[in-house]
């Protein structure tokens, strides 16, 4: 990174016009302060061998920064603000809602949902990058012949081609499709804070793949090639298009409806059943004290994920209240059914990862694990549980979801830190 210093900006002061006085600025029409100082750059520290400063130029007709002052002279407060009216109260706790909402959006308070502010804080407060997680022993364990079976081996390719493209479909689908159907400025600071974890995470999985000299292109393209990562894609995909079509508004039943529809699928499905397959393989292989490295990576990941899905979840219900006429009986129906579908695609994909049973697992057990969660899912959104009597079969999973104040599961460091400053080793 280059540092500028002072000098620098003294050399751009003698050969650029960038240091003149700019010109005055009419003052707007509301009557405030101009909006560009009128310090001259002059004032800067200069070095004692520089040769003294004349008195700043005036912009040359017609050069750059003359045309720069006069459209600012120009410069109308009100049409930047597009759909605001100018001169309006400000905006009260009972203005804002979820969806439809009139309030300025560019006004972070007053809070109406200190939840979705708690996980934002809560979110940053979380944060870690891929590189400080220790990857030695699993390239040596991965480069080995005989460190793992073939099976073990395949959990490992699978889970890192699923979950390198996944995480860029969820982050796509934030902030190409959902964030501008969300009108209240609270949950879009936390939807900012959760596309930056995925970016975070789809990083963790490049360094994973990296890492161990995996064939990037095939890990990448798995969900192109493998059926049973295609077919999870696939069905997520669908309902980002509904809702990325730039002609699309919410604002009628049918549209507002389409909007649960995203969320249930990305909230729900995508993060809430598409990703407990993979993290629980990855995270029992780690336990067994085999590739530590990339099971420590997945357990941050995980650690994200489950406040995704509990953000995911809260704004679901947010809306469901706010708007109780979307959640007809029919649309209850089919929001079962997504969930169902969901379901029945991630227990494809544990018979597809696990063709025998692996690391005290198999994919029965998988099987009766994603029916737990599926049921979770639907009580969660106030609905009924679809598969009768199944218990979790891996409750040390709800222990890796919750490590805020705890050492870290494979003891190699402490979780709760506080910044992102890489560590080295
Ligand atoms: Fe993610
Ligand atoms: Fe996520």
């Amino acid at each position: 990174m280059s540092i500028l210093s002072w000098d620098d900006l003294d050399d751009d002061a003698n050969t650029t016009p960038l240091a003149v006085k700019p010109a005055p600025v009419k003052a707007p029409q509301t009557g405030s302060a101009p909006l560009v100082s009128a310090t001259p750059a002059t004032e800067a520290p200069v070095a004692a061998a520089q040769p003294a400063r004349t008195a700043p130029a005036q912009p040359v007709a017609g050069s750059a920064v003359e045309r720069a002052a006069e459209s600012l002279s120009h410069l109308d407060v009100a049409p930047g603000l597009e759909e605001l009216e100018m001169g309006a109260g400000r905006v009260e706790v009972d203005d804002k809602a979820m969806i439809n909402c009139r309030a300025d959006l560019n006004q972070l308070v007053p809070f109406k949902y200190e939840w979705a502010w708690q996980k934002y804080l809560d979110g940053c407060a979380n944060h870690w990058m891929p590189q400080e997680v220790n990857m030695t022993a699993d390239i040596a364990l991965w480069k080995s012949e005989n460190g793992l079976t073939e099976d073990e081996r395949l959990i490992v390719m699978r889970s890192l081609g699923f979950f390198s493209t996944a995480d860029s479909l969820v982050a796509n689908n934030l902030v190409l499709a959902l964030y501008r159907h969300i009108t209240n400025p609270e949950c879009r600071q936390y939807i900012l804070r959760q596309a930056f974890e995925e970016a975070i995470h789809t990083h963790a999985y490049q360094y994973c793949i990296q890492s161990l000299g995996m064939d990037e292109g095939e890990v990448f393209n798995m969900y192109r090639e493998v059926p049973s990562v295609a077919r999870k894609a696939a069905w997520g995909l669908k309902y980002t298009q509904s809702l990325g079509d730039p002609t699309f508004k919410t604002g009628t039943p049918e549209n507002d409806q389409t909007l649960l529809r995203n969320l249930i699928a990305f909230y729900c499905v995508l993060e809430g059943i598409f990703f407990y397959c993979g993290f629980t393989q990855i995270l029992s292989m780690g336990r067994r004290n085999k590739m530590t490295g990339v099971a420590e990576q997945f357990q941050y990941i995980l650690r994200d994920e489950s406040m995704h899905l509990n953000f995911g979840i809260d704004m679901i219900n947010q809306i469901k209240i706010e708007n109780p006429n979307l959640w007809t009986k029919e649309f209850q129906q089919e929001v079962i059914q997504m969930i169902l579908e969901g379901a029945m695609l991630e227990i494809e994909y544990a018979r597809d990862t696990m063709p025998r049973g692996v690391l005290g697992m198999n994919a029965a057990m998988m099987e009766e694990y994603l029916k737990f969660i599926a049921n979770r899912r639907l009580s969660q959104l106030g609905l009924p549980e679809q598969y009768v009597g199944v218990t979790n079969p891996f409750s040390w999973m709800s222990e890796m979801m919750d490590l805020r104040k705890e050492k870290n599961f494979f003891e190699t460091r402490v979780t709760d830190y506080q910044t992102g400053g890489a560590l080295s080793w």
